[in-house]
């Protein structure tokens, strides 16, 4: 027979009126965030909870897509939403709302953020359901956007460069790279692997040996005819490399 000694039952007001220490440490500065659960935008981060029952926390069954808002201007919003689009149509997610709404969702969250520098994630989730795997049992998508502190490559990145190692971890198979989704086990482990090797990045490498991309970057080279190369998106790579 199960009994509770030792658990405390919590009311909502008891989590949601103190300061979010309980968040701690995962301790970025969040600006705003959009949920289309909610239906607005909350700035206090405590407010910035997903239902567990969403199948994008517990199965990864959902798409994002993140940039950057430099000097309050949106970087590549329009090529960013056309790749939403697609990794949307690859697993047959219903975006819940038409583009341009979730463009406009994006640019007003950015502005009640009140920073004019700021990395914005957007996330397609599959929707509230139960703890099944299949999608039927989530009869809405949802859309999450969060305005965040943006992080900046220390200096020597650009003046001394960075070391890499090549990663073990296989490159995810065909079809799943070209999908921008929420899977993201085989990154977590690149970067890991980094970590343990003391390098600042790991690369993945295709079945035959050629550069794919780092845990969450895109990998060029710069030939010695000085030609500028990078791996064709969606084969290896998920990266916005130009058509
Ligand atoms: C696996 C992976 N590759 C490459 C990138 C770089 O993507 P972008 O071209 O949008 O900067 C990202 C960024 O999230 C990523 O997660």
């Amino acid at each position: 027979m199960v009994s509770a000694q030792n658990l405390k039952v919590l009311s909502r007001d008891e989590i949601f009126s103190k300061e979010p220490e309980w968040r701690v440490p995962g301790g970025s500065n969040y600006f705003s965030m959009y949920s289309s659960v909610f239906g607005g935008v909350v700035t206090d981060p405590a407010l910035m909870v997903l239902p567990v029952d969403d199948h994008m926390v517990h199965r990864g069954d959902g798409i994002f897509e993140a940039f950057k808002c430099v000097n309050g201007y949106i970087y590549n919003l329009g090529a960013h939403l056309a790749r939403l689009q697609k990794s949307a149509e690859l697993i047959s997610l219903n975006l819940p709302f038409d583009l341009d709404t979730i463009r406009k969702i994006i640019i007003e969250t950015v502005a009640i953020g009140g920073v004019r520098d700021c990395m914005i994630r957007v996330f397609v989730s599959r929707g509230l359901g139960g703890f099944d795997c299949a999608p039927k049992e989530c009869p809405k998508s949802n859309l999450y956007v969060i305005a965040m502190e943006a992080w900046t490559a220390p200096g020597y990145f650009y003046t001394e460069g960075v070391s890499a190692i090549t990663s073990k971890i296989p490159v995810k198979p065909a079809f799943f790279p070209e999908v921008k989704s929420c899977n993201y086990l085989p990154n977590v482990l690149v970067d890991m692997e980094a970590e343990q090797n003391k390098a600042e990045f790991a690369i993945m490498v295709d079945p035959e040996g050629y550069l794919a991309e780092a845990a969450t970057e895109n990998v060029a080279i710069v030939n010695e005819e000085k030609i500028f190369m990078y791996p064709k998106c969606g084969q290896w790579s998920i990266g916005l490399w130009p058509p």
